[in-house]
């Protein structure tokens, strides 16, 4: 379990997500249909659906890696449609990648400071006029790694190389990666996908504190069913591209839409069985 530990990062102020009717095509594949969602500062939105539904697809669109055909992405007073993926990041979007983007040869530490140094915005010139100045961003941003590092419970891996470590561990360090850029928003696509039951638990109560003292607001992609009833305020159902049901998440517990998309013929609600994965994914572990 993990230690009662908090962070004391001066997160900036959150901003509002509002994704406005996106349509996103490869050749005849329609990855995204028509979706739009509003993540508000205050709330954890989950977007879940079967395997291909276009939940990975909503993010890349909206953190810069594809550029949809239609639609609209806000953030706080931007456009991001048009942004690189830096941009995004710069603008205070960080993510989690759905099959880890850590550099495995690399210690915990490093990897969570790499994070740290996607906000630190010392070029090379001003690098060389300002060495002092690049030295007191240096100092910050070991200062705001160890400080994740601790409130995910990561002190015993600080120096581990990174492909040595567990599973679980590697999903915590790329949560700590995308915490170090100090974001306004988090997204997060799969966090608990081929945990076991304890690394889910404590998934949750990080997700939790970062809501809770610091008002993350959060977009967040997962199958496991029980998680995201558990944490989540608001939930959008992808099926096909196709956004087929939205609201709080008794509501679309219950929506016979979304039962027959997760549990196909069967009878009953999703959060009956709150382990269920939906009709066409056939196992967490295939995630990896
Ligand atoms: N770069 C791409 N080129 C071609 N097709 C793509 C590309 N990215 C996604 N797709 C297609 O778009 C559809 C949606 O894929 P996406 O990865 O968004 O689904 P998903 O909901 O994240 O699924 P999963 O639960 O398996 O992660 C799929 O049919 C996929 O094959
Ligand atoms: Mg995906």
């Amino acid at each position: 379990m993990r230690a009662e530990t908090s962070l004391t990062l001066d997160l900036p102020e959150p901003q509002q997500l509002s994704v406005d009717d996106l349509h996103l095509s490869f050749k005849a594949v329609r990855a995204l249909n028509g979706v739009s969602l509003t993540v508000h500062p205050d709330q954890l939105v989950a977007v879940i659906g079967p395997n291909g539904a276009g939940k990975t697809s909503l993010l890349n669109c909206i953190s810069g890696v594809y550029r949809p055909q239609h639609g609209s992405v806000r953030f706080g007073g931007h456009d991001l449609l048009g942004q690189r993926p830096h941009g995004v990041a710069q603008l205070g979007i960080a993510r989690t990648f759905q099959n880890l983007a850590l550099f495995t040869g690399m210690s915990t530490l490093d990897n969570v400071l790499l994070g740290c140094h996607q906000r630190v915005r010392a070029g090379p010139v001003s690098s060389a006029l300002f060495r002092g100045r690049t030295r007191r961003d240096e100092l910050q941003a070991h200062g705001v790694a160890e400080e994740i590092i601790e409130f995910l419970d990561l002190q015993a891996h600080r120096k581990a190389v990174v492909a040595d470590l567990p599973y679980g561990v590697q999903k915590r360090i790329e949560l700590g990666r995308a915490l170090a850029l100090q974001p306004r928003l988090l997204m997060l696509d799969e966090p608990v996908a081929g945990m076991n039951r304890e690394e889910v638990e404590d998934m949750a109560r990080y997700v939790l504190d970062l809501r809770l003292e610091f008002g993350l607001p959060v977009l967040m992609i997962e199958h496991n069913m029980r998680f995201v009833m558990d944490l989540a305020d608001h939930i959008v159902v992808l099926d096909f591209g196709q956004p087929i049901a939205d609201g709080p998440p008794a509501q679309v517990a219950a929506d016979p839409k979304v039962v027959e998309a997760y549990l196909g013929e069967s009878h009953g609600s999703v959060d009956a069985a709150p382990g269920a994965t939906p009709a066409h994914h056939s196992s967490t572990d295939d995630e990896r």
